[in-house]
């Protein structure tokens, strides 16, 4: 049998529920993945306690698109992957298993060198980071403000940023300053008097802005620092996107992604994987729980500050 967690009704994390189901079978064209590690984002929660709308509820529903694991079984018509393989699901549909079941298409190997946590922890942060950087069109000279620069987002995008020759100064609670100085950023607090400070980071002032927050404080400040609205993006509020005149991916945006944005959150796998291994890139592990405690993951990535990255080990 394979574990799960599921929810049949939407609510708080007490409607995680603990499930056993049978063993998966490897469809034709997929695999089945031993899950080793699976991220915990946000959207998790937002979906889960219904902020973010989605389609009714008809079966039981696994949480989850970040995962890594061993490849235990292969279906017809998959000749590139063998049991044993060490992989990370790109995309992943329910990710909160023992035993996943996802397209071979999806499948991106896992070098040595990188943890079963670490590979479970790039997905949606790394993904959303670089082709948010990208899309934006960060690049050598340019100053960027990262909104929410302590989350899992903002520490990928602070690297990424300084990577691609950019200054980069985010915001975070205080307690985060120094982690964000050794990732490369300049930290400012957020809170009353944010514009004043985000001024005295950078005189000369910001190029761009990633609003990974979506806070009316973090917009407020983004618009009184540039004038051209499309160089702010957010990942958060893609509902009013329009409206405020920014730009937004995912989020609930109802504007889909472009293919090409969906092409550089598929090519970051790869990316980070690779610097991972290179030891030029960092993923900060807040946490680690067994699976069955997915409902206190849950909550310390709802309480907001979860300090880094949390991790459920199947
Ligand atoms: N559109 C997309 O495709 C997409 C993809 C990924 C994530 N997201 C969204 O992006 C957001 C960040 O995701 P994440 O995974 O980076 O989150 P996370 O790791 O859980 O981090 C949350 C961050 O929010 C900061 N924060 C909390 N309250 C704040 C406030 N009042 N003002 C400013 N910052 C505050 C925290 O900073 P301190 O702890 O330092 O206080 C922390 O760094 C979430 O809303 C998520 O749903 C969207």
């Amino acid at each position: 049998m394979a574990t799960q967690i599921q929810y049949d009704r939407l609510g708080d994390p007490d409607v995680l529920e603990v499930a056993a189901v049978p063993d998966p079978v490897a469809p034709e064209g997929g695999v089945v993945v031993a899950v080793r590690a699976a991220g915990v984002n946000p959207i998790d929660g937002k979906l889960r306690s219904g902020s973010r709308p989605s389609a009714p509820i008809t079966a039981p529903r696994v949480p989850g698109s970040d995962a890594a694991g061993v490849v235990v079984a292969v279906g017809p018509g998959v000749d590139n992957w063998a049991p044993g393989d060490h992989v990370v699901v790109r995309g992943a549909h329910g990710a909160y298993t023992t035993h996943l079941v996802a397209p071979a298409s999806h499948l991106v190997r896992k070098p040595a060198a990188v943890t079963w946590e670490q590979a479970a922890a790039i997905g949606v942060p790394v993904g959303t980071a670089h082709q948010a950087l990208v899309s934006l069109g960060v690049g050598p000279g340019i100053t960027l403000l990262v909104h929410g620069g302590s989350g899992s987002v903002g520490r990928a995008a602070i690297q990424l940023a300084r990577r691609m020759g950019a200054t980069v100064v985010a915001t975070a609670s205080p307690a985060n300053h120094e982690r964000l100085r050794e990732l490369g950023a300049i930290p400012v607090a957020y809170g009353p008097g944010l514009l004043d400070r985000l001024r005295a980071a950078a005189p000369d002032g910001y190029d761009l802005i990633l609003d990974a927050i979506g806070s009316d404080e973090a917009l407020e400040a983004s618009f009184a620092l540039v004038d051209d609205r499309s160089r702010i993006g957010t990942i958060v509020v893609g509902p009013r996107a329009e409206e405020l005149g920014i730009r937004a991916w995912g989020g609930g945006n109802p504007v889909p992604m472009t293919a090409d944005e969906l092409r550089l959150r598929d090519e970051a796998y790869a990316l980070a994987l690779d610097l991972i291994a290179d030891g030029a890139f960092e993923v900060d592990i807040a946490r680690t729980f067994p699976l069955a405690e997915a409902a206190e993951a849950a909550r310390l990535v709802e309480s907001g500050h979860p300090g880094g990255k949390v991790i459920l080990l199947p």
